[in-house]
């Protein structure tokens, strides 16, 4: 793993595996985010045109989209504003708080809008309570919004001192001061080397759990962090915690497994024709990503020593980015956090009734 000049890093196999946390430590960035605090109704979604472009091609009557991570809104209006008048959205966040923006942003859209706080794994569940077999499109722009990191109360980012939760629904499951607490030592480097491929891990677990009084606020684990790695690190400034908050948020939020299960339930959500696009920021989601897709769009599925085809298999998809998409260089200029986005998109060739 190599840390690189613009703050990104990039661990054994060359993929980039750090997001938007890093960009706490550029001051510009902050001046922009503060901005965005305030105005979080008007904030430019991560790739919005090629968003648009993917999941609406041809824009006919009676669409039925799906926004899994609704947030403050932004991808789901901008799809709203293309699709036709009669297009239904289904919008959907584990968060109560992004429910609220989103309600907001989204009211003069009226009763096209249909909000369900939910996890991705509840997604069918709701579907079902509208009425819908499959839906045309469906998004998910996964991680955290810029408002879950510019809230000084939620704790997801070093930048204020606040409880340490880091929950995306504050109203269940255990919160990151309490999962340190009950991780020992070895499980905790564990986490920190599996879900922030951090290379300190190790020393910074021992730091943590060597604490007088386990880390119940971020300058607590801030502070902790510190002592076991100095106050800087890399060629850029950057905070030596970001790596920490990131793998602790991942696991409080149970990030992956969530991923796995929407991409389980994905192939029977959409009709045939319908599309997805997934936006990864982080490069363990956007290889499980890669993969299901791969496998999806893959014809023949023969033991690679068999010199013709006998399974006699079709692809399921088709892909719709041949390459994974990032944002433009003026989109970086002008929204730092969306660096490390990853954009990958599929065309769903067969309906649920088909063999699989
Ligand atoms: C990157 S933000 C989405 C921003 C949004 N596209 C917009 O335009 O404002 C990610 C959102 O997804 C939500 N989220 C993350 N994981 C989720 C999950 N497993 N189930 C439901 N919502 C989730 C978060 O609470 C957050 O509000």
């Amino acid at each position: 793993m190599r840390w690189e000049s613009d703050g990104t890093v990039l661990n054994g196999e060359g993929h980039a595996a750090v997001v938007w946390d890093l960009l706490d430590d550029d001051p510009g960035g902050t001046q922009r985010k503060e901005e965005r605090a305030v105005d979080g109704l008007g904030h430019e979604p991560v790739m919005r045109a090629d968003v648009v472009r993917l999941l609406l091609p041809m824009p006919r009557p009676g669409l039925r989209l799906i926004d899994l991570t609704v947030g403050l809104g932004g991808h789901s209006e901008a799809l709203l504003e293309a699709a036709p008048p009669d297009a239904q959205l289904l919008a959907i966040d584990r968060d109560p708080f992004a429910l609220d923006r989103a309600r907001a942003r989204l009211a003069r859209f009226g009763d096209r809008v249909h909000f369900v706080q939910s996890r991705f794994s509840g997604m069918s569940e709701a579907m079902r309570d509208l009425g819908w077999d499959q839906a045309d499109a469906i998004l998910a722009d996964l991680g955290v919004s810029s408002m879950q990191l510019d809230d000084g109360e939620r704790g997801f980012s070093f930048q204020s001192d606040a409880p340490l939760d880091m929950r995306m629904d504050p109203t269940r499951g255990e919160g990151a001061a309490d999962l340190i607490e009950r991780l020992d030592e070895r499980e905790l480097g564990a986490l920190l080397r599996e879900l922030g491929e951090e290379p300190a891990a190790r020393r910074i677990a021992r730091s943590i759990k060597r604490c007088e009084e386990s880390p119940a606020t971020t300058s607590a684990l801030q502070a902790a962090v510190r002592r076991a790695v100095g106050a800087q690190r890399g060629r850029k400034k950057l905070d030596p915690s970001t790596l920490t908050f990131q793998a602790l948020r991942i696991a409080v939020n149970d990030e992956l497994d969530e991923l796995d299960t929407l991409l389980a339930d994905l192939p029977d959500c959409l009709v045939e024709h319908g599309r997805a696009v997934v936006l990864a920021y982080h490069s363990l989601e956007d290889r499980r990503v890669k993969r299901a897709f791969a496998l999806w769009a893959k014809a023949c599925v023969c033991p690679p020593e068999l010199p013709i085809c006998q399974c006699g298999g079709q692809a399921r998809a088709h892909a719709l980015t041949r390459r994974v998409a990032t944002p433009s260089e003026e989109e970086i200029a002008s929204n730092p956090r969306a660096r490390s986005a990853r954009l990958r998109a599929v065309e769903w060739l067969e309906t649920a009734g088909d063999e699989t």
